[in-house]
């Protein structure tokens, strides 16, 4: 597995990829990867000869400089991860080369940015665009594979990319959780044990609002049904519960006739321990 710490030599691999017909696949990550992002690459690796993985904790999509700071780095058992899933390059840039001096160029999502999620992390999805944009420029691989769990991201990457006519599918890949129902992710090895534990609560409001629905229950009972459930977990703060149509993100009312989706955000812990958790479900008709 070739390690491309510049943009340089990530340019020199894909042209020898391209050089030999290789297709290539490419997962974007910020490290710390988990299981959820081994599914990433485990599809990526069934579909192409050849996948490129990118590490990089992107400063421009974190609000809380010390969210930032707290963000776990694990470079060695991300590469040993990546090295035994068959990636061909990992891509590993300085802040500096993404980001050169005199930066002053951003890509925005304007609408879907600036809505839901995006309100409770103002700036959030315009560092996610304007990184994923640069590292599909630097890469250019054939296809790009996201996590479902990141619902709203995944729908600001395939907006910017049908917007700027940019030659790249974007693959969806459901979310992967924990034997007890919890998304996996990268925050949740900061959690302590107690908000561990309380933490299955965001998995089980989105089965609960599964389960209503399925019975033709209406939105707005599936909206008050999950805020019940994480507000009843004393070690919760719900922060956005957003159900949306899944296609256009306009928000979704009545009965659910096409297929919806629900984004749920809750912040656990406090002061240093403090971690937001995100969740997803997509509810068809
Ligand atoms: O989902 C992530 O890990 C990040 O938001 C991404 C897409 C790698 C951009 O920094």
């Amino acid at each position: 597995m070739k390690i491309c710490r510049s943009i340089a030599e990530m340019r020199a691999q894909m042209a020898a990829f391209r050089n030999a017909d290789h297709s290539v696949g490419l997962v974007t990550t910020m490290g710390a990867l988990h299981a959820g992002h081994m599914a990433l690459v485990k599809s990526a690796v069934q579909a192409h000869s050849r996948v490129v993985a990118t590490i990089f904790v992107n400063p421009t999509q974190f609000g809380d400089p010390s969210d930032l700071d707290n963000y776990p780095r694990t470079e060695e058992a991300d590469l040993t991860m990546l090295r035994d899933a068959g990636v061909a390059a990992v891509f590993i840039p300085d802040a500096g080369d993404m980001y050169p001096d005199g930066d002053e160029t951003i890509v925005e999502t304007t609408g879907l940015a600036n809505m839901l999620h995006g309100l409770v992390r103002p700036g959030h999805f315009r560092g996610v665009a304007t990184v994923v944009t640069k590292l599909f420029n630097i890469v250019q691989a054939d296809a790009a594979y996201f996590g479902e769990k990141d619902f709203q991201q995944l729908a600001v990457i395939r907006r910017l990319v049908r917007d700027l006519h940019m030659p790249i599918q974007i693959v969806g890949v459901p979310t992967v959780r924990e034997a007890d129902g919890l998304a996996m992710s990268s925050r949740n090895v900061r959690l302590t044990a107690p908000d561990r534990a309380a933490a299955i609560v965001l998995n089980q409001a989105l089965s609960r609002a599964e389960m209503l629905a399925a019975e033709g229950a209406q939105v707005d009972i599936l909206n008050q049904a999950i805020r019940d459930t994480i507000t009843a977990e004393p070690r919760a703060t719900l922060m956005a519960v957003d159900i949306v149509i899944a296609d256009t993100f306009e928000p979704a009312t009545g009965p659910v006739t096409q297929t919806i989706g629900i984004m749920i955000s809750a912040q656990f812990g406090a002061g240093d321990n403090q971690v937001l958790l995100i969740d997803q479900r997509e509810i068809h008709p």
